[in-house]
């Protein structure tokens, strides 16, 4: 898949720009706090429907604006498509696949794939389980439109329970029906996490030893304790009611899943090097991509924000090498210094490419 062009007005800090993209590599340059992400982040809009940064939309229109619109047109299965976003302070905001408003804005999401690599994803390695959730959510929802439903009817009824538990409502039929809810969509959940966290594996480790080119052995593993019971998850609630319903939240379930992340064993948050844990985020969103490529039999546009920093050099070019390989389709990648974004394109003579610099949220392309 591909993103041909990009008309944005009042996003962050840019103001009106008009960009058409190389089906390869697309990189911006510029200085601290010019508007590179920002760039990225309005890609990242039109697939997901809301900024990375996790922006109420009245955050991300430009100071001092009234409203903020974006059109993308994309190539997609050799298809033109349009996606338009448009939002006016104080208003519901609008999104469009070819002119045609979306009733439910999740019916959006997987259709335009897409895989970000940027610097908050440390917290991938140093955040609460929380953070790992969502990758995987996020992994699976863009592939398996079905897994966001069961995710949202899980989340709903998880709310409900809680509401029961906090209100002190100690009636057992209503319990019994929330909870019932709740296991319908765990099963599908939790059996969903686990194969995707196998499939996931092996790619990882490739990616991972691409780039250290070590022999440290990388893991990760899907932890839940809905597959490490016997017991059936209707049966965990109802037994974690009593104590529950003094904590006022549910104790048990898929929202308290993890993944675990580990470097020769041990923990990556408690023993890995800043470097060691940026290659183990790198390779796990490499990992991502080759997955969503074989999912959808699209290759999902790779964002790559910022991605040398905290990487010694040798682990730069093996990046760049790996980044060469034409496994990957469009690539928009960022960074301060040029050294980097040159080597990328010189180790591929034959790739179209474009080369913009970004300053006060303006891109002026800089011609070969
Ligand atoms: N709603 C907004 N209106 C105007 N400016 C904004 C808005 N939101 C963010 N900005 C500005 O965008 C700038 C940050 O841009 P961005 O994050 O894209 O920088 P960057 O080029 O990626 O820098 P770095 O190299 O540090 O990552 C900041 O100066 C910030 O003030
Ligand atoms: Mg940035």
């Amino acid at each position: 898949m591909q993103l041909t062009h990009l008309h944005i007005v009042n996003f962050k800090n840019i103001a009106d720009t008009d960009l058409s993209f190389s089906p390869n590599i697309n990189a911006l340059l510029g200085d601290n706090g010019m508007g590179k992400s920002n760039l990225l982040d309005a890609i990242y809009y039109l697939s997901f429907c809301k900024s990375f940064s996790s922006l109420p939309d009245s955050g991300i229109v430009k100071s001092g604006e009234m409203f903020a619109m974006m059109q993308g047109d994309y190539l997609r299965k050799g298809v033109e498509e349009q996606v338009a976003f448009g939002y006016t302070s104080g208003k519901r905001k609008s999104f469009k696949r070819g002119g045609k408003e979306y009733t439910r804005l999740s019916q959006h999401i997987g259709l335009f794939p897409l895989v970000l690599v940027s610097p908050s994803d440390m917290d991938l390695v140093g955040g609460g389980s929380e953070v790992r959730r969502r990758f995987i959510d996020m992994l699976i929802s863009q592939t398996d439109s079905t897994y966001l439903s069961h995710l949202i009817r899980y989340n709903n009824a998880l709310q409900q329970r809680n509401k029961l538990l906090r209100d002190h409502i100690y009636d057992a039929n209503l319990y019994i029906a929330v909870e019932m809810s709740m296991e319908m969509s765990a099963e599908y959940i939790t059996k969903s996490r686990r194969e995707i966290s196998t499939r996931l594996l092996e790619a990882f480790k490739r990616h991972y030893h691409d780039i250290a080119r070590t022999d440290e052995t990388p893991g990760l593993e899907y932890r839940s304790l809905l597959n490490e019971s016997t017991c059936r998850y209707s049966e965990l609630l109802e037994e974690a009611r009593r104590k529950d319903e003094i904590l006022g939240h549910t104790t048990v379930g898929p929202h308290r899943d993890d993944l675990e992340l580990t470097l020769e064993g041990m923990s990556v948050k408690s023993t890995a090097s800043q470097g060691q844990s940026k290659t183990f985020t790198i390779a796990l969103r490499l990992a991502q991509y080759e997955f969503m490529h074989e999912a959808t039999g699209m290759k999902p546009l790779l964002l790559l924000d910022d991605i040398f920093d905290k990487l010694d050099s040798n682990r730069v070019a093996n990046i760049v090498d790996i980044v060469s390989r034409d496994i990957f389709g469009q690539i928009f990648i960022t960074d301060t210094n040029r050294e980097h974004l040159a080597s990328i394109v010189s180790t591929m003579p034959n790739v179209d490419y474009r080369l913009w610099s970004v300053s006060a949220g303006r891109f002026e392309e800089i011609k070969q």
